[in-house]
């Protein structure tokens, strides 16, 4: 008797591979970049909250119909349109328990830094570092309206749980912490991340150095999975990160099946440059 062999459909769904689905990417102009303001949070989208339990650390998430916010259904992300923000993705829990074993460890230490999350969707990974003491924590993501549907009500949600158990768990928590967001291609969002390096020979990595710039700490979960959006997004890092200390997080897959990105596309990218010597750590979560 013959063995059914499994399809299409259900490896997909066996090994979480929505990217699949994404249709071929149409050329649109990308969306304008624009800061978004906390006041900007969407009032007419329903959003619900939930706890997300990250061993001895809870942190809340948001939940928003794709449908409601982008008239889309069934859908991770549709390139050049919808980026999958409003999908919480398996590496930025990853991301934010690395984190968090590292500021254990004292092996990191966020009082006081700069942190740019890019695209951050629900933004668990800049959400935390704020609550580690970070003085500063940027969050970018390609849409407004995730920043205004999700990513902003779930700042809120986490500041005002924070605000409650305070007396009993003060820690670090900084809570003059500078919270903004930004919403826009990696291709031009520089223009309006205020942390970026301005000067054109430094962003040649001249051995100038200005320590006072950039960001100290970039976070990025499940960003490198678009082969054509590589090199936006390195170069944005190199306008960002702060020289010589600047750290960079990754968490990525080694590779996504049928997009061709990943982090060892992503680290061919960086190697070619050779530019990037000045980040003294990656940590790429890879599976
Ligand atoms: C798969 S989602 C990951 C979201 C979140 N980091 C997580 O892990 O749950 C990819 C994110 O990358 C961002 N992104 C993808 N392509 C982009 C581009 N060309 N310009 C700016 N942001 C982009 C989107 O904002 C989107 O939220």
């Amino acid at each position: 008797m013959a063995v059914k062999q499994p399809g299409l459909e259900q490896y997909k769904t066996q090994l979480g591979l929505g990217f699949l689905d994404a249709p071929q990417k149409p050329i649109l102009p990308p969306p304008p970049c624009l800061e978004i303001l906390p006041s900007e949070v969407s009032s007419s989208v329903k959003y619900t909250v939930e706890p997300v339990d990250l061993g001895g650390l809870t942190l809340l998430k948001g939940r928003v119909s794709t449908r409601e916010v982008f008239n889309l259904s069934n859908c991770d992300l549709i390139p050049g349109k919808y980026e999958g923000g409003l999908k919480l993705w398996e590496g930025s829990l990853d991301l934010v328990k690395t984190l968090q074993k590292e500021v254990q460890n004292e092996q990191l230490l966020l009082p006081g830094k700069r942190v740019l999350e890019l695209g951050c969707g629900h933004g668990l990974p800049g959400i935390f570092t704020g609550f580690e003491g970070a003085a500063v924590i940027h969050f970018q993501d390609f849409n407004a309206e995730v920043l205004r549907c999700l990513t902003i009500p779930n700042v809120n949600a986490n500041l005002l749980k924070k605000s409650q158990t305070l007396a009993t768990d003060a820690r670090e928590w900084n809570i003059d912490a500078e919270f903004r967001f930004f919403a826009g291609d990696w291709s031009e969002v520089h223009q309006i991340l205020p942390c970026t390096h301005t000067n054109v020979k430094d962003q040649n990595c001249s051995p100038v150095l200005d320590q006072s710039v950039g960001y100290d700490i970039i976070l990025m979960a499940e960003t490198v999975y678009s082969v054509s959006a590589l090199p936006h997004l390195y170069e944005l890092i190199k306008k960002c990160l702060n020289r010589p200390n600047g750290v960079l997080y990754m968490a990525a897959k080694k590779h996504y099946f049928g997009v061709g990105g990943g982090s060892r596309r992503f680290l061919s990218v960086v190697e070619k440059d050779g530019k990037l010597s000045f980040i003294r750590y990656i940590s790429i979560r890879q599976w």
